[in-house]
């Protein structure tokens, strides 16, 4: 019997097909944004597991508590810098919810008094994760509650995601002959096919100009416009307090470099990844990387002030992965568990195959001044503690 989780969603790619008809072909964004979240048949919309080792990706929260136990330590110095007052943490794009119950529970468990205090916040999307999520989270009901993004106004805490940026429909573009154009889906004899056409939006045109670079001639990238629309949506809802964003991506720098010919558009199924968005409507997810400069910009322009930006291995390190990793290694007896979780725990940070250099962390401030943050603490502090000790 063929797996039906292998192949387009039949209704999904009907639905795609009439409006390259009616439209005279679709952008790729608009394309992106139907396999990924039309109402009904998109990837995020319908029942699937989606995260972990039955579904199609590891994000860092599945891989292990311990991320979200970090991330804890961060929320809780935030908060005593913002000093005695209701604070809110908001977590959008939480997927099945495992971010937010690590770190709950880390902080019920070491933090109670913190824990107490905050209110955690759910925005999502997808009818599908909001269930999941609240499944996941009934052991926090009283603590947790879902909500539109702007319910959150006037909000005093952290804004937190985790892989939620890269999950946005992104445009595509390519320079030819000197000129930007732009990846329009169309239909071949084959198939689904693509079309360089003049760009869908002077918006792209703008973006770049604004970035201060291009793509090199004959290159293909994307252009993430909703990630910049949301950090400076982001800024507006806060009035006081941080923005954490983890996610895998780079400076635009580096993004859109010489050598990345093919830009980053990669799609994922059951732990295969593939660079065919045109296979398995609605039944693969589809990402591209996240420019961080991109975000930054926009978040100052809207007064953020970027505090913090390193790979996730340093974050994490800051935080005390290390020395986490050897007590809960200690409490271990049995030494091929130990081994086993010093594996796991070793995808966090590790730069080839992990995810420790790839993903990066983003922490920016709106009316907090400069503090030093928990999670800046270098290798070299690090190694001279456990010199000491
Ligand atoms: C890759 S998953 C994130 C995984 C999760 N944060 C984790 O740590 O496992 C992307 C998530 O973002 C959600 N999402 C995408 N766009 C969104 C939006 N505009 N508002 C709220 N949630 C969104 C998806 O439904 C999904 O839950």
């Amino acid at each position: 019997m063929i797996d039906s989780s292998e192949q387009s969603k039949p209704e999904l790619e009907t639905l795609i097909r009439d409006q390259i008809r009616t439209q005279g072909g679709i952008s790729f964004r608009q394309f992106m944004a139907q396999c990924l979240y039309h109402p009904q048949y998109g990837y995020y919309t319908g029942e699937r597991c989606r995260i972990g080792k039955g579904g199609d990706f590891f994000t860092s929260s599945s891989v292990h508590a311990l991320f979200g136990a970090l991330i804890a330590r961060q929320l809780v110095q935030m908060c005593e810098l913002l000093g005695d007052v209701p604070f809110i943490v908001a977590e959008q794009g939480g997927g099945e919810g495992h971010l937010a119950l690590d770190i709950l529970d880390a902080l019920r468990r070491d933090f109670p008094a913190f824990y107490e205090r905050i209110e955690y916040r759910m925005v999502e999307i997808s009818p599908d994760n909001r269930r999941r999520q609240s499944e996941t989270l009934g052991s926090h009901g009283d603590r947790v509650r879902w909500c539109a993004f702007e319910d959150l106004a006037g909000m005093v805490g952290c804004f937190l995601s985790n892989e939620l940026l890269d999950a946005m429909p992104v445009h595509q573009v390519e320079k030819q002959q000197g000129e930007l154009r732009e990846v329009f889906v169309t239909e071949g004899p084959e198939g689904l096919a693509e079309e360089l056409r003049r760009p869908s939006t002077h918006v792209i045109f703008e973006h770049f100009n604004w970035l201060g670079l291009s793509p090199l001639e004959g290159n293909r990238a994307e252009v993430n416009l909703d990630a910049v629309r949301w950090m400076r949506d982001v800024a507006g809802v806060l009035a006081r307090g941080f923005v954490l964003t983890i996610d895998y991506g780079y400076p635009a720098a580096e993004l859109y470099a010489p050598f990345r010919r093919g830009g980053t558009l990669m799609c994922y199924h059951r732990h295969s990844s593939s660079d065919n968005p045109y296979e398995r409507l609605g039944s693969q997810d589809i990402t591209a990387h996240v420019d961080f400069t991109a975000l930054q910009k926009a978040g100052e322009e809207e007064g953020l002030v970027s505090l913090y930006f390193a790979e996730q291995y340093r974050f994490l390190m800051g935080l005390g992965f290390v020395e986490e990793l050897m007590r809960l290694q200690a409490l271990e007896t049995d030494p091929q568990k130990a081994q086993a979780l010093r594996l796991t725990l070793k995808n966090l940070i590790l730069p080839e195959g992990g995810m420790g250099e790839t993903f990066k962390v983003l922490v920016q401030g709106k009316a907090v001044g400069t503090p030093t943050l928990a999670c800046s603490r270098t290798l070299d502090e690090i190694s001279r503690m456990s010199t000491f000790r």
